[in-house]
């Protein structure tokens, strides 16, 4: 059940030759990273085979391919979200162009909602796991045996350690936490954030999760940051909304910028990843 990707692959390759190490996945809100791409070819979404062009009003939907800190990096900036569609495979093909393109690496980035007093809208918090609350997967309909897939270390830890090491040079040490993947559209209810807080989630979102496991499936070395947009349902005094979602992911990611060029410095020169 492979996608498209060897095809986009070579659309982007026809556009800007090059091996390329680092994968990254924008969340609502966050885009503005793509401008931080030097030397970069940008290709709409439109243009590349089953790429899913979003319906969310704060993602674009264009490849850009180019460089930061030095390092070849391709950027997806927008992702499609399960709750568009219903189809929880929506992102295989983006994913797989990005390792057909050469990235080891992928680092998602979304907007969460925090369970935790301390972890506050506007601060990133690095992912160490997550929990699938959704019941969905992405490896659903694989016939061979990869379909089960080893998920006890999908947060490869030694990319978790350059984040926190490089947030903590930065003086900006970061929040670490579980992330729970509700299916959305709709916000969770209070009820359903105490559950998510007694399960042992730190924050929850409708993202990312399906990207992980078809990286992992793909054989990547997964990172991934939650930009803190607001607290859980019922954890603040007012209600919950994607207008929220889109001006604190700004905030948060002026924060995270200098955060996730460092990391890509980091980890894209270390030649032992
Ligand atoms: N819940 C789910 N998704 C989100 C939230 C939230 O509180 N904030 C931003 N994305």
């Amino acid at each position: 059940m492979s996608g498209f990707g060897r095809e986009c692959a070579e659309i982007v390759r026809a556009a800007r030759p090059g091996t390329y190490r680092i994968g990254m996945i924008l969340g609502s809100g966050l885009g503005s990273l793509a401008e931080e791409v030097e030397d970069a070819v940008r290709i709409p979404y439109t243009k590349l085979s089953e790429f899913p062009v979003s319906t969310v009003t704060s993602h674009s939907s264009e490849l850009v391919a180019g460089t930061m800190s030095g390092v070849p990096v391709v950027i997806l900036s927008g992702r499609a979200h399960y709750y568009e569609s219903g189809n929880a495979q929506i992102m295989r093909t983006p994913v797989e162009t990005l390792k057909e393109l050469g990235c080891e690496v992928l680092l998602a980035t979304n907007a969460a909602g925090s369970l935790r007093e301390e972890v506050a809208p506007g601060s990133p918090m690095l992912i160490s796991d997550h929990i699938n609350w959704s019941g969905l997967n992405p490896l659903i309909g694989e016939e061979d045996e990869s379909r089960f897939l080893d998920m006890s270390a999908a947060y490869d830890a030694d990319l978790r350690a350059a984040m926190k090491k490089v947030a903590e040079e930065t003086g900006d040490p970061v929040a670490e936490g579980n992330y729970m993947w509700f299916s959305g559209p709709s916000f969770e209810t209070p009820a359903e954030i105490r559950m998510a807080k007694l399960l042992g989630a730190d924050a929850v979102g409708m993202s990312t999760v399906p990207e992980v496991i078809i990286a992992r499936f793909l054989g990547m070395r997964v990172a991934a940051m939650s930009v803190i947009t607001n607290y859980g349902a019922g954890l603040q005094a007012h209600a919950l909304s994607h207008d929220e979602t889109k001006t604190m992911a700004k905030v948060g990611m002026d924060r995270m910028k200098e955060l996730v060029r460092a990391f890509v410095k980091e980890v894209g020169n270390d030649r032992n990843d």
